[in-house]
């Protein structure tokens, strides 16, 4: 809880001035019976006007002094609560994009959105709430209790009868509810997931006509919930039932009590309305202070489920590494008896440590262009992951210009590595604007050329608004190969040392690929280029070539060498070539 003060202490006046301005409203509430009570008493029984005009005035300022308060307490209650969740929203953004691919892939991207937005309202919720009752619904409870005893104490005898027993049944009520509430706040959790799978892969869902078996799956979802809530409530409404109960047995128990009293003349007939209103206010707060714990329950469950992804330690961080100022110049790459894994030992939730690479050991000299071949999954993208640090290796090292990548900044590191990951994306604005991810500052001119090297110049030109054309969420407005060309030309803009093309042409036609290749080799000379495909004319005139099986690597070597030498390579070229020509 520590660590939520400092959320606190930028608005403590808000977080003081709520509750307090709600005591004016609870010290209202339980005088009005009472000068309810002097009026019938004095005014009605002695027929005297002007007492019942003078005390019909104080009634009416002590309303509006409530009114001043109970706004006032409102107000900022809210404004605590609301100041409260947009800081911790920012601190759990900022903190979730720090977060290393390591730690998003254990949160998993769906259940981080529902801790940013859902988790944090329930929050903001809560805190608003408790503050307005916080002081509220005690307060009422012990004053109108003072007020009834000191009105008077015989009578008051009753509500030391009731209050224990009401609480007493309204406390077993909870006791069966709060599990039930929890459940059901798993189901929510449950439900919201399904929900945000389906619409991520909406595209996907529709492409497989899958959407009658998400549909079902909701379907099972929603019955679950639905199941769940209505378990909860069956207990809940009871809570009502119990308490007219209560309130109408023991106004009875007030009315045969006080009449008697009042016929013997032992007590105003004024005192019995105004304590038959107090008998209501200390049911009433025992009810609302009921109400507000079961609500509290999903509240609770959310800030445990943020302060989850607070206390998370970003496993990937440059804050040790030695050599902060050195940038990559060259952009030589030596993997060193290499092995990585996804899953590290206690984390797999039973999935044993399978490493997906194992000692892997190579060189790639300075401005080489470098194939990897192999088949899906056998570890090529996360071979290269490892060389911008998107991962950290489990054993041996990756160097880059003769440094360990841990020992660079990420700023320096990434700044010299441009990556064109296999799941690409582009952002919502314009494509001037995505492109100039790579450089904020590039002037139109060179974004030109980065595109046209990326043969992306000749489709954006042709669009309405050219580089100015909006890129709905995601570039859904753009083909397949045309986001990827856009995604080639943000990492060439970037003018890195090292450029990963990560499958990046597989939706361009092997003409235009051709194209962008001939480009790399002339106006990227320098640069060390590896590139990962699935055909081989992609990578055929590489300067090498390295084959890669079930993490491991099978052969290194030219196309020619490989042709000779390694039997998995001419399988997958004779596969591709005989399929060009039946093609
Ligand atoms: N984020 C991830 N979490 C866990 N396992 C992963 C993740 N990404 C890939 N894998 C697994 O690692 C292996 C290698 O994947 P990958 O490097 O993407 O292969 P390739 O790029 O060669 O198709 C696969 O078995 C895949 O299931
Ligand atoms: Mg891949």
């Amino acid at each position: 809880m520590k660590r939520y003060r400092k959320y606190i202490r930028p608005y403590w006046k808000s977080f003081l001035l709520g509750p307090v301005l709600m005591v004016t409203e609870v010290i209202g509430e339980v005088l009005l019976p009472a000068f309810m009570a002097n009026i019938i008493n004095i005014g009605a029984v002695r027929h005297d006007i002007s007492y019942i005009v003078k005390m019909g005035l104080v009634m009416l300022v002590t309303a509006l002094v409530m009114m001043v308060g109970g706004i006032g307490g409102a107000y900022f209650s809210a404004r605590a609560a609301i100041s409260f969740a947009a800081d911790l929203r920012s601190d759990v953004f900022r903190k979730v994009q720090d977060f290393s691919f390591r730690n998003v892939d254990a949160f998993s991207t769906g259940s981080l959105i529902t801790r940013l937005t859902n988790d944090i309202t329930q929050v903001q919720n809560m805190i608003m709430m408790g503050l307005r009752l916080l002081l509220r619904a005690p307060g009422m409870l012990i004053g109108a209790v003072i007020m009834a005893f000191v009105m008077n104490p015989q009578l008051a005898v009753i509500l030391l009868v009731v209050i224990p027993l009401l609480s007493g049944a309204i406390g077993a009520v909870i006791f069966i509810a709060y599990p039930r509430f929890e459940i059901v706040q798993k189901k929510i959790d449950a439900l919201n997931s399904r929900i945000q799978e389906a619409l991520v892969g909406a595209r996907i869902i529709k492409s497989f006509v899958r959407g009658s078996f998400e549909e079902e799956k909701f379907a099972r979802s929603n019955e679950e919930l639905k199941e769940a809530g209505l378990r909860a409530f069956r207990v809940v409404i009871l809570n009502m039932p119990i308490m007219m109960l209560a309130m109408n047995v023991t106004t009875l128990a007030v009315v045969w009590f006080g009449g008697r009293q009042v016929l013997f003349g032992t007590m105003p007939v004024g005192d019995l309305t105004a304590f038959t209103t107090y008998i209501v206010q200390v049911l009433m707060s025992l009810m609302i202070l009921a109400m507000v714990l079961l609500q509290s329950s999903r509240a609770v469950a959310g800030l445990k489920r943020i302060t989850e992804v607070l206390d998370t330690k970003v496993d990937l961080s440059d804050e040790d590494a030695s050599e902060k100022e050195a940038v990559v110049s060259r952009g030589e790459i030596v993997f060193e008896d290499v092995s990585f894994s996804y899953y590290k030992g206690d984390q797999g939730g039973g999935t044993q440590a399978v490493p997906v690479l194992s000692d892997l050991s190579f060189r790639i000299e300075a401005g080489e262009t470098v194939g990897i071949i192999g088949s899906t999954g056998c570890g090529k993208t996360s071979l290269v992951q490892l060389i911008p640090r998107l991962y950290d290796v489990d054993q041996g090292r990756v160097c880059v210009d003769g440094i360990d990548v841990r020992e660079y900044s990420l700023r320096n590191l990434r700044d010299g590595v441009g990556m064109v990951l296999q799941k690409n994306v582009l952002f919502s604005g314009t494509i001037a604007e995505n492109l100039r991810w790579g450089d904020e500052t590039a002037d139109l001119d060179s974004i030109r050329m980065a595109a046209s090297c990326a043969c992306a110049d000749g489709f954006v030109s042709g669009f309405p608004q050219g580089y100015e054309t909006n890129l709905s969420q995601g570039g859904v407005n753009v083909s397949g190969g045309q986001k990827q060309r856009l995604c080639i030309a943000r990492a060439l803009l970037k003018k890195p040392r090292i450029l990963i093309l990560d499958d990046s042409t597989s939706a361009v036609d092997t003409a235009t690929e051709a194209e962008i290749r001939r480009c790399f080799a002339e106006e990227f000379r320098d640069t060390t280029k590896i590139i990962i495909a699935q055909r081989i004319t992609s990578v055929m005139d590489a300067d090498k070539i390295i084959v890669m099986e079930e993490g491991r690597i099978a052969a290194i070597g030219t196309h020619e060498e490989l042709l000779a030498g390694c039997d998995a390579y001419r399988e997958i070229h004779e596969s591709q070539m005989s399929r060009e020509v039946s093609a």
